[in-house]
């Protein structure tokens, strides 16, 4: 059916809903360019200020998703269940998420980029592994998910490109923070890259997209509430981003990290997290029948040793050098190493997320643009994290760079970790649980 657009615009700026047919309408002549920019853009402070009812998020979502390719992945035997983050700094759940959930018969069908941000993507942080790589035939994906439970390919083909464009417009017409808006964008992508089931790790904080509680719930509920009523069940955990997660920042110390919480000594707070949202991950997947049990079962295989080598495998079935699990000194090494010392003793009260991932990214750990280079070596490894006790000379962060000269970095790390003369308690790090 034909719309004229203006008519729609005008409707949403009414405060009325808009059916499927209209909004297909919009997605699809915005997507084939018979849209303008300066339609759409009226239409997206509408929104803004209108905001949508729970089916047009819904309807949103899925004429998104059919604006391009959708990835068939019913070849791979099981429930794919995806985990998504809403990004933080120095987040390697991934990394462990995929070999612990795999190894108690969860597929993990990772379809990931590299991107823009403090580190690199999933597949940067991998590829400190030598000789490991992504560009894998579809056939062979499938295969490999089949045998192992665990693959990951780059991002081919033409996924969402109505977000891919929308995305790009609210960028510059100040119209990104409105809930239904980015709910659909992140929703349209999981499930355009096949997922049958997902969870969501929305962080919330100074490191977050999102830096309140209640915005952080906000778009949570939304999500879940979109994915239920598109057929894939969906949950969302909210967790803490005040400061970064775990202690590594960067792209083969992050890799180190994860192999470490593998092995079951990783740090306290990536380690319960992965095991949180593991635990969903499998129930979901029909694997457990409840999360108790999920969560025994994964430690379980991080206690046998099932995790780590499901890990190996994984790497090598896709080029990689599996040596580095059990000598993980043969990851790239950065050529300087300068420590931080604590100024005076006392209790650590900040750790800024933020800016310390601005601080790894002035280290050449992440990228800046698309085009920038990326070294995977270098990094920061927090020795305190909030709450910890220090004395006056002990080391806060550990600097890794390939440049002797750091004094942007320390001079940014000196101005976000702030110490406390009194004792301070350890931020929460999972607040809610969202299931519907
Ligand atoms: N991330 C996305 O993918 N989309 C948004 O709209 C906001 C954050
Ligand atoms: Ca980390």
């Amino acid at each position: 059916m034909a719309f004229r657009m203006v008519d729609l615009i005008e409707k949403k700026r009414n405060g009325l809903e808009l059916s499927k047919e209209e909004i297909s309408f919009i997605i699809k002549g915005y997507t084939d360019g018979t849209i303008p920019d300066y339609q759409m853009s009226a239409f997206s402070m509408a929104v803004f200020f209108q905001d949508m009812t729970a089916a047009e998020r819904a309807e949103l979502t899925m004429a998104m998703v059919h604006s391009g390719d959708v990835i068939d992945l019913s070849a791979i035997e099981g429930i794919k269940v995806d985990k998504h983050s809403t990004g933080g700094v120095g987040d390697t759940t991934t990394l462990v998420l995929g070999p612990l959930v795999a190894s108690v018969g969860v597929p993990v069908a990772k379809m990931s980029g590299r991107g823009l941000g403090h580190t690199g993507g999933t597949i940067d942080k991998l590829e400190s592994v030598k000789g490991f790589h992504v560009e894998i035939e579809k056939e062979e994906f499938i295969d490999l998910v089949n045998k192992n439970k665990l693959a990951v390919i780059g991002q081919s083909g033409n996924l969402t490109p109505a977000d891919k464009k929308l995305y790009a417009l609210r960028d510059v017409t100040a119209t990104v923070n409105s809930i239904p808006l980015i709910a659909s964008s992140i929703m349209s992508k999981k499930i355009a890259a096949g997922a049958d089931a997902i969870c969501l790790d929305v962080k919330t904080g100074a490191g977050a997209f999102m830096k309140t509680l209640d915005a952080s719930r906000e778009l949570a509920e939304a999500m879940v509430q979109i994915g239920n009523n598109v057929g894939r069940k969906t949950m969302a955990v909210i967790s803490d981003m005040s400061q970064p997660l775990g202690y590594a920042i960067g792209n083969a110390l992050e890799v180190k990290e994860a192999i470490d919480t593998l092995k079951g000594h990783g740090p306290e707070d990536l380690t319960e997290l992965c095991l949180t949202l593991g635990s969903h991950m499998v129930y979901l997947a029909g694997k457990a029948e409840s999360t108790d049990r999920a969560r025994e079962m994964l430690q379980e295989v991080i206690d046998n040793g099932k995790a780590l080598e499901t890990f190996k495998i994984f790497l090598s079935s896709q080029g990689g050098d599996a040596s580095v699990v059990d000598q993980t000194d043969l990851l790239p090494k950065a050529k300087f190493i300068t420590e931080l010392p604590a100024k005076e003793s006392g209790y650590v009260a900040e750790i800024t997320a933020d800016s310390i991932g601005t601080a790894a990214m002035l280290l050449g750990a992440g990228r800046a643009t698309k085009d920038s280079e990326i070294d995977l070596a270098v990094g920061l490894v927090l020795r305190k994290k909030i709450g910890d006790k220090v004395e006056a000379g002990e080391s806060l962060v550990t600097i890794y760079s390939n440049t002797e000269e750091v004094d942007d970095v320390i001079k940014k790390l000196d101005e976000n970790i702030k110490l406390s003369p009194n004792e301070v308690k350890a931020p929460t790090l999972i607040y809610e649980i969202i299931t519907e």
